[in-house]
């Protein structure tokens, strides 16, 4: 009897909560408790944005955009609890003038409504005009590409059309963890300097925003028009589809194609990349064959109505986890009047430092299937793009002028890419890189990725500027620009034929360092990252990349391009590179040479701080 007074008694009390609005919420935001796990929120008032608190340790929310009572969108995000890390944007500039609820289903674990009520992002949701995105990252990158806040992986969709640059992104506007995949976007009219533009592409019915190209139609094959720009991206809902978008102003803004999806298999297929084949005068898709380790090959008249045509990869290369992102072009060979197919393949895991890594072919493609070539002995060989551990989802621009295959990839690694020290935003593009190809001594052809000409344009003051110094057991150091955090760009040529092994060292007066070794003999350069600052937010993180170096005589170049995070190493000109992400607490200030046994010498050593 007692208990069922007292249950009685709990009842009456949770329909009173439920039925009285949350007093401390802010004006124009009403809080209905509905029960342990759900919760109404009306606004009111014409704001353009409801900010909404996260904390990042929690599990996500479901918040089910309700609009004039009809559901308008689902986002997921991590709602404080009890603490806020940050807050995201939720516009509501579209909704001006009609009824905006949001329905919430939370996840964390709860025994009464009064519970639910304590948390944190019912007082703290804030409606307001402006949402601020001045950096507050001491780890963001000056000169690399970053989303202005939330999450990245993927660039998606690039092209270049009437001097700009356009870069899409995988991006969640509503956290800083991978989660509501949709299509952030930037453009460029140098490839450095970027400007943030609104979210191009949403999740919708048929499921979130993948990985995906856009190309120009320049024989208007869809119908939207010459030079239309026509994107494919992979729906991924509760399976992985194709979906066409089109644009009207330049890739500002897309419109979804009404029979949308174009392409649908029976297993996980993703990251559609097309290109328009002159010589078959057809539309050429590659889509990676996820978990098969395959790139599916269709052609198209239209970009609607694709044909399967061949498929590549069934135990050739490193198999991995998961094969994606793949992109297919034809290269010059450096010095020759000739070209070769080039098939990029990214794959995860399965990189040859652990996790995420950028794989690649070199063969012939005749408009329905490629050939990859094989190696002295009859096999198809391996081959890496990079050698550092961040470096992946590299595709290249459609339709870039001059004839050039600009590519840009996402700078971390899935080991750890969600636990990287930052907040605010997580993750940065690399450098974009010039592609090519080079024969080397073993008769093979390999990738050269040199940093893109524009990156020139970076260099603030010459601050060391030494013709030859000859190298020994002590080290010769030279400062690195300290108004500026060690941000710059070194060049020298290294002439290692008297000695065994030279060790570059990076380094911090808290003893904070990298180590680059390049061991002649073994024709390799290492990048040592294991003490280069905040490394224990990960066990994958501490690592050393190895390089082969691909000179025969013990001479390399290097260009190596230090940011507040990262250190990217291009060896002779892009024939080999090293990308490796760093989270020195306090800059680098010096660099170091020294040499173990015997002599060396470097020349034209350059160090420029950076803009
Ligand atoms: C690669 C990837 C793609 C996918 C996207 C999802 O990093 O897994 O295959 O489209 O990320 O964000």
């Amino acid at each position: 009897m007692n208990l069922i007074k007292t249950c009685l008694a709990a009842i009456t009390m949770l329909g009173a909560t439920a039925l009285s609005p949350s007093l401390s919420a802010a004006d124009g935001v009403k809080v209905d408790h509905l029960g342990v796990n759900n919760t109404l929120v009306r606004i009111s008032g014409g704001s353009r944005y409801l900010l909404l608190p996260v904390q990042e340790s929690n599990e996500d929310d479901r918040i089910d955009v309700l609009v004039d009572g009809r559901l308008d969108k689902t986002i997921y995000v991590k709602l404080a609890k009890n603490k806020v890390d940050y807050f995201v944007p939720l516009e509501l500039a579209p909704y001006k003038g009609h009824e905006v609820v949001l329905n919430i289903l939370t996840t964390q674990g709860r025994s009464t409504v009064r519970e639910a009520k304590d948390d944190a992002c019912w007082k703290n949701m804030t409606l307001s005009d402006t949402f601020d995105t001045t950096n507050r990252e001491k780890y963001r990158p000056v000169y690399h590409h970053t989303p202005l806040y939330g999450w990245m992986n993927d660039p998606n969709g690039m092209f270049y059309k009437d001097g700009v640059w356009h870069l899409y992104f995988q991006h969640n506007p509503y956290g800083s963890k991978w989660q509501n995949m949709s299509w952030g976007h930037s453009t460029s009219k140098d490839l450095i300097n970027w400007t943030p533009e609104p979210l191009a592409l949403e999740p919708n019915g048929l499921g979130t925003v993948f990985s995906g190209s856009c190309a120009l139609d320049t024989n208007n094959t869809a119908g939207y028009g010459n030079d239309a720009v026509v994107g494919l991206y992979t729906s991924a809902g509760a399976s992985q589809t194709q979906s066409l978008v089109w644009s009207k102003d330049n890739g500002r803004t897309f419109e979804y194609y009404d029979a949308n999806p174009v392409i649908t298999l029976e297993s996980e297929a993703r990251d559609p990349n097309m290109f328009w084949d002159d010589n078959a005068k057809q539309w050429e898709l590659i889509l990676a064959h996820a978990l098969d380790h395959e790139m599916l090959i269709f052609t198209s008249p239209n970009m609607k109505e694709w044909t399967l045509q061949s498929a590549f990869g069934k135990g050739i290369g490193a198999q991995g986890g998961v094969w994606e992102c793949p992109d297919l072009f034809r290269l010059p060979i450096d010095g020759t009047d000739e070209e070769k197919w080039v098939l990029i393949c990214n794959l995860n895991p399965g990189g040859p430092f652990g996790g995420s890594a950028t794989q690649y072919f070199v063969g012939d493609f005749d408009g329905k299937t490629f050939k990859a070539d094989t190696d002295k002995e009859g096999k198809i060989p391996t081959k890496w793009m990079d050698f550092g551990k961040d470096h992946y989802a590299t595709v290249s621009w459609s339709d870039a002028p001059d004839k050039r295959r600009t590519v840009i990839g996402w700078m971390s690694n899935w080991q750890y890419a969600a636990e990287v020290p930052t907040m605010q935003f997580r993750s940065a593009n690399t450098l974009p890189r010039d592609l090519s190809l080079f024969k080397a001594a073993d008769g093979e052809l390999y990738l050269c990725s040199a940093p893109s000409p524009e990156l020139s344009a970076l260099r603030d003051k010459l601050i060391v500027n030494v013709r030859r110094a000859n190298i020994g057991k002590k080290n010769a150091t030279y400062s690195l620009p300290a108004t500026n955090d060690g941000i710059c760009e070194i060049l020298m040529d290294v002439d290692a034929r008297k000695a065994q092994k030279i060790n570059f060292t990076i380094a911090n007066k808290a003893g904070e360092k990298v180590l680059m070794t390049y061991d002649i003999a073994a024709h390799t350069l290492s990048f040592d990252r294991r003490e280069s600052g905040i490394v224990d937010f990960s066990q994958d993180f501490p690592a050393v990349t190895v390089s082969p170096t691909f000179e025969v005589n013990g001479k390399i170049s290097l260009r190596i391009f230090i940011d507040k995070s990262s250190v990217e190493v291009f060896g002779n000109n892009g024939q080999f590179v090293m990308t490796n992400l760093v989270f020195p607490e306090n800059p680098y200030t010096t660099l170091s040479i020294s040499s173990a046994d015997g002599k060396a010498a470097i020349e034209n050593l350059k160090i420029y701080s950076i803009k």
